[in-house]
């Protein structure tokens, strides 16, 4: 199959390239679309063959469930049921953050289909503030899932050239909008009542909404990572190996636990390049990329992560060193990218 990129810049483009791909998903078709995190191998939700398509394109094993994305709260009404319990903390999390890089997991209408859920009884839901993505939703009038454009397990593509190199020939459309605003998936949450004002919300994934921006509205609780053997995680994307360059990363926590093996190549994926931090210097590195030279600032190294990490991957270096970054706002879902980065499947 030939995979056709429709570049949807101006307006006029964006409306021809927002047509045909809601011709595309209304016929049961799959379409890469960009988002503000990562860009999504877009199905119609209610279609579950469509969903299946997306499955086999990203060679996806059928227990990780996907994401279904909704234009507002009314559409969100007619995928998930939310309990009276929790009602208004559900609320407050909307009105307080979308559109925008946040996923909820709640109890599924039976209108979506059990290979969306791989047969759980809850659906992650998120609303998307891309104006591409926002303008295909309203187009096609339904519910779109959509998980990361990239094969399973690797590195999630920020750019359409990405999307290209993970699934060229395995889908027929592309629309791209250029790199994605926030680099990072979504944040993912499940809301408890916690029989006091303020309700517990479990982070089921880091991301771009922060623990410190979710603390306003509950008590964050930080489950552990489950292990990869696991049949049903809560999110899978838990996995505890994701992400991963096929060539091998390693994490340090300090510059001392480098211990580069004669005859072989490295390269440096650094937080912000600077001697004194102990990495930059250390070694003749292959090739280096740096998240955010200079001072260090975690939302432009979130932006610049996968692509960074995509880079590195194809430089032709035996192995991947990284550099920690802090673990603060963004900066914890990167950590969190890179130790799955690290892990070994
Ligand atoms: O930013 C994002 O969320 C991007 C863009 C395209 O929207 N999507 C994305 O999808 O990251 P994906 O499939 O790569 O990651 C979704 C994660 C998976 O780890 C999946 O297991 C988890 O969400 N998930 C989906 N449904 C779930 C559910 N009902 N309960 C718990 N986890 C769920
Ligand atoms: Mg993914």
């Amino acid at each position: 199959m030939e995979t056709v990129i429709l570049e949807a810049g101006s307006p006029e483009q964006i409306r021809s390239a927002v047509t045909r791909a809601g011709r595309f998903l209304n016929r049961g078709q799959v379409v890469a679309l960009p988002t503000e995190t990562v860009y999504g191998l877009a199905a119609c939700a209610f279609n579950p063959t469509a969903c299946a398509t997306v499955f086999e394109a990203k060679q996806r094993p059928e227990f990780d469930p996907l994401i279904v994305h909704v234009k507002d709260k009314a559409m969100l009404e007619k995928v998930a049921d939310i309990p009276p319990e929790i009602a208004d903390a559900v609320n407050r999390l909307i009105n307080e953050f979308w559109p925008g890089p946040l996923t909820l997991v709640l109890p599924k209408k039976p209108a979506i289909p059990d290979i969306v859920t791989a047969g759980l009884d809850t659906v992650a839901v998120r609303c998307s503030k891309h104006p591409v993505f926002r303008a295909v939703i309203e187009e096609v009038g339904a519910p779109i899932a959509a998980p990361s454009a990239n094969r399973f397990g690797r590195i999630s593509p920020t750019s359409s050239s990405a999307v290209m190199s993970e699934l060229s020939g395995r889908i027929p459309m592309i629309i791209d909008s250029g790199a994605c605003s926030e680099g990072m998936e979504s944040t993912i949450v499940r809301v408890e009542q916690s029989g006091k004002p303020k309700p517990f919300i479990h982070l089921l994934r880091p991301g771009p909404v922060t623990v410190e921006m979710l603390k306003k509205l509950g008590k964050v609780i930080t489950t552990e990572p489950l292990s990869p053997s696991s049949e049903k995680p809560e999110a899978p994307g838990q996995l505890s190996s994701h992400y991963a360059p096929r060539t091998p990363l390693q994490l340090l926590e300090k510059p001392s636990d480098f211990r580069p093996q004669d005859g072989l190549s490295y390269a440096m994926l650094s937080y912000r390049g600077q001697p004194k931090d102990g990495y930059i210097d250390m070694h003749p590195w292959h090739e280096v990329e740096i998240l955010s030279p200079g001072s260090g600032k975690l939302p432009e190294a979130a932006v610049r992560f996968f692509f960074a990490l995509r880079k590195l991957d194809q430089c032709g270096a035996d192995a991947i060193i990284a550099e920690p970054v802090p673990e603060r706002g963004i900066g914890l879902a990167i950590q969190d990218r890179l130790r799955r980065a690290s892990a070994k499947p």
